[in-house]
């Protein structure tokens, strides 16, 4: 078996090509990214410890996409992940940026196996989903924070969570339309071409290894923060943390993955949400509370009464159509998850210090 990831020396990407090696010792795995996330350059070493062949290329560019050769499965991980990617000072660079790696380059990496056969899995976002009809979710703060009433039910959301039915329609950051738009080229290659494909949209993934900043991997920098110091602020939504999403480990994710690694063809053409789940759901609030407890550092969280832009008061994965497929089902709390992370910024603080300290752009 030989599987490619675009986007390996990333964080899910890293942990996943480890995960597979693991599983499939026999396996040749390749990582292919262009070291653009500040810190990917950090998990070089565990990929070459495992025997992950690393390839530095950028999906943006074919002829790099090329040297992956004939592949049985591609994991596509590659992306610029920020919502606030294309956003007032970001503007110039970023946006064109998005638009080439989201979309563009899984357009490559699909007539890369056009040409060579092989299947894709693709990682998406919670993003797709229109942030207008989000933001109109009736959400009652409940003891400082947000949360619909019990037995609310809406188009595409219960208390549950948000389900797949949830409008796609309108804005979305550019992030999440690049990230629409090349599920929709999936989708085609998939249909017109026998491409075996099945896409995973998740909302906050967190855990080690994750070279986390404020605008994305908010729960391992919010860690960060607590271990190694820095300011923090609750912004938007009165600017006091009642925002809320749900958390998926980053090995539950994994469970996930490898469990369909050679049964795609089972699940192929399907969208599926995929996240920690309503038992998962914290809130900004709650997660300073439980950073405080797990590494007994108390921060003065700053206040900022106007909202990012982008931004959403509460999203909450609902699994239910991924835990229908059966055999899996998110196991590790959101207390876990902080303790993984937390262990890791200290095992590792001579490395992870400056990162997390300087400014992560
Ligand atoms: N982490 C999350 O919470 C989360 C949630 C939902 C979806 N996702 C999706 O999962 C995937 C992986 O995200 P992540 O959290 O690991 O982010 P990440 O930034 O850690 O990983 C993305 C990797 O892609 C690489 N990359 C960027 N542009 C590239 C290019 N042009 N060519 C080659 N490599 C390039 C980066 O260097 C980085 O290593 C992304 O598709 C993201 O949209 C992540």
């Amino acid at each position: 078996m030989k599987i490619a990831i675009t986007g390996g020396a990333g964080f899910v990407g890293s942990n996943l090509a480890i995960r597979f090696k693991q599983d499939h010792p026999a396996a040749e795995i390749i990582a292919l990214d262009n070291l653009y996330r500040p810190g990917s350059e950090l998990n070089l070493p565990r990929l070459d410890e495992q025997g992950i062949t690393f390839i530095k290329g950028d999906v943006r560019n074919p002829s790099d996409i090329a040297k992956l050769g004939e592949v049985d499965v591609l994991l596509d991980c590659a992306a610029e992940p920020s919502v606030l990617a294309g956003h007032g000072s970001d503007r110039d660079d970023k946006a064109r940026y998005v638009i080439d790696t989201n979309f563009l380059g899984t357009v490559n990496c699909l007539e890369h196996l056009r040409n060579f056969g092989g299947r894709i899995i693709f990682l998406s976002s919670s993003r797709v989903y229109s942030m207008a009809a989000l933001r109109e979710i009736p959400l009652p703060d409940k003891n400082g924070r947000f949360n619909p009433d019990t037995g609310a039910v809406g188009p595409g959301w219960s208390e549950a969570g948000v389900n797949e039915n949830f409008s796609a329609a309108g804005s979305r950051t550019l992030y999440g339309a690049s990230k629409l738009a090349a599920e929709m080229m999936i989708e085609e290659y998939a249909e017109m071409y026998g491409i075996e494909a099945v896409i995973y949209r998740s909302g906050v993934i967190a855990g080690p290894w994750q070279m986390g900043k404020v605008e994305q991997g908010v729960f391992t920098f919010w860690m960060a923060r607590h271990v190694f110091g820095g300011a923090l602020n609750y912004i938007g939504y009165g600017g006091t943390g009642r925002q809320v999403r749900d958390i998926l480990h980053i090995d539950d994710l994994a469970d996930l993955v490898a469990s369909r690694l050679t049964d795609i063809g089972n699940h192929k053409g399907y969208i599926f949400n995929v996240g920690g789940g309503a038992k998962n759901a914290v809130s900004l609030g709650e997660l300073t509370q439980l950073c405080q407890d797990i590494s007994g550092n108390q921060l003065d969280i700053g206040s900022v009464i106007k909202e990012r832009p982008n931004d959403i008061p509460w999203y909450v994965t609902d699994n239910s159509k991924i835990l229908q497929t059966g055999g899996w089902s998110p196991q590790r709390g959101t207390k876990a998850i902080l303790t993984d992370i937390h262990h890791w910024l200290v095992e590792h603080q001579a490395t992870l210090e400056s990162l997390f300290t300087g400014e992560l752009k």
